[in-house]
Order: C-alpha cells, then structure tokens, then sequence
C-alpha cells in the first residue's frame, strides 16, 4: 500500500520520501514504482517525459528523521496498533509540530495513534484503497481529537489525488471495510460449508452482482492477514458474530498462504 501512496502523491505533484525500516525495502520500492510507471508509459497511459518527472519527485530513505520537513507523512505499516502507536511517537519526536501526521489503517482505532503524538489535533486516517493508484476513493477518519483543519487538509491533499474524499467517524471498518468484510467472510464460511467451490462463488459474485472479482480473488488482493487483522479489530469494536474470522482463514495465515504478497492464497499465483 505504501509503495502505491507514494505513485498516487508523486503523479499529483507532490514530493514524496518514501521510507522504509531497510534501504533495500525502500530502494525496492522506488525500483517498483519505476517498473510500474515504464509499463504505464508501454501502454501509452503515460509519457516518458512525465514518468521522469514523477520518479524525480520519488527518495527513499530508512532514516525516519528524513520526513523532519515534512507537510504530512502517512504511514501504512502492518495492521498492528501497538506497531503503529510505536511509530507515531517516533514520528512525533521527529515531525514538525504543525505536520499532519496520518495513518492509513483500514480499521484500527485512528485516536489512539492521535494521544501517542504530541499534537494529537493534528492526526488523522488518510484511508487509500488497493491498488491505491486504481482506486478512487479515500476514507478521511476524524478521530475525536483532531481538529476541523486537519481534516479539510486531508480532505484537499485527497482531492488533489484524484480521488473522491469521505470524511468518517473513528470506527473499526469505517464505511467501506464495516460493510465489505462480513461479505468476504461470509464467503469464506460458505466454502468450509461446501455450498459451492472458491471458483464459483467468485464466478457467481461477478456474474450475479457484477462485481468486478470475486471475494476470494478480493482476499487474495487484500491479503489474508491483513484481512483476519481487519475482522478481529471488527469485531473487538462490535462483537458481532459476523466479524468473528471464519476459522479457515486464520489457518491459511498460519499456513503463510497469504494471498498474493506470498504467492499463494485461496489462488496459486506462483506460476
Ligand atoms: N491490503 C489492503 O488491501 C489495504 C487496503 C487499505 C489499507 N491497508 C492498510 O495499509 C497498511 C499496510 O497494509 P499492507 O496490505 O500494505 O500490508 P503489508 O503486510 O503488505 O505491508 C506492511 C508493511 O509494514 C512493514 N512492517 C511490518 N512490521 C513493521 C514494524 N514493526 N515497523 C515498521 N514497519 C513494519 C512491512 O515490512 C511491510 O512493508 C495497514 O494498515 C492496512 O490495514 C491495506
């Protein structure tokens, strides 16, 4: 996710410092996002000339205290609110004290990352969907702390993306992610159930309600750790059956079939 921010913000025209905890992680992700944009330019949606431009706006770093000059940074790491609270007091030590200090968590509490900063006022969830240049939509989360100003900024630096903004309250899920999940989950449910295989239940969500994929090819997009990490954050706000993962998925993630990032999912994409 951080790496296609980073795509979306540059091609806006923003400067991005994509960072990353290794140099070979971030450089890695520049060299993606150059493979990326050389296809985009293959294709004829892009040319060279603004390619180049947008790769120059690219630096990666591992060094936090490079994003010390930053307007806003958002942070995408795993889904893991003590990983992310941890971050925001590393960031708070080294952002500005006006800087808009964002996450881009899909469901966690975006208020308990605001009271690990010093400007609590100041943070908010700048919420992007995968694939985020594809996608366009953003979620801005207001948190109960933060102030209307940030928010508008959020809102303004979203539209400049490209994208459709929402603003919306600090709940697990928010919009889109309390509605989508009890589907996939439930269709992971249907398949231990035996109703139907993963081929048809995606075959009959695309052709039944026209949806682009099916839930498990959505699964596999959105990761499956990441979609148990969702869930569970569901369903520790709600307590809702529903939001309580369907047991095969958590055995998938302790298998490490985690969807495309690993090759492997409810799909086999290692040919
Ligand atoms: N996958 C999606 O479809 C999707 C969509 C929207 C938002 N998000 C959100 O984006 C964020 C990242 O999700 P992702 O799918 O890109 O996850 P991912 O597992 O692909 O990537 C997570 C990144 O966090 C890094 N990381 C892991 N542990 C860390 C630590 N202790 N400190 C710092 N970095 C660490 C990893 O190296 C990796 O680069 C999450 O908050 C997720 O909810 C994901």
């Amino acid at each position: 996710m951080g790496a296609g921010i980073a795509e979306v913000a540059a091609k806006a025209g923003y400067e991005v410092i994509l960072r990353s905890r290794h140099d070979s992680s971030a450089n890695g992700m520049v060299a993606a996002l150059e493979k990326a944009l050389a296809k985009q330019v293959e294709k004829g949606k892009l040319d060279e000339a603004e390619s180049a431009a947008v790769i120059s706006r690219v630096t990666a770093t591992a060094v936090l205290g490079d994003l010390a000059d930053c307007d806003l940074v958002i942070e995408s790491v795993v889904e893991d609110l003590e990983v992310k609270k941890h971050l925001f007091r590393e960031l708070d030590h080294y952002c500005r004290p006006d800087a808009i200090l964002a996450t881009n968590t899909s469901t966690l509490p975006v208020v308990e990352m605001a009271v690990e900063a010093g400007h609590p006022e100041r943070v908010c969830g700048i919420h992007f969907f995968n694939p985020a240049p594809a996608m366009g939509l953003v979620e801005i989360v207001r948190p109960l702390l933060a102030a209307d100003e940030t928010i508008a900024s959020a809102r303004e630096f979203a539209q400049q993306c490209g994208k459709d903004a929402v603003v919306v309250e600090d709940r697990a899920g928010f919009v889109v992610n309390a509605l989508l999940f009890p589907y996939l989950n439930n269709a992971v449910r249907m398949l231990e159930s035996g109703i139907a295989s993963r081929e048809d239940i995606d075959a009959a969500m695309r052709g039944g309600c026209n949806f682009p994929m099916g839930p498990f090819a959505l699964l596999d997009l959105v990761g499956l750790d990441t979609s148990v990490a969702i869930l569970d954050a569901l369903y520790d706000e709600f307590r809702e059956p529903n939001y309580a993962p369907a047991p095969l998925l958590r055995r998938m993630v302790s298998a490490g079939r985690l969807g495309r990032k690993s090759g492997f999912g409810f799909y086999d994409y290692r040919k």
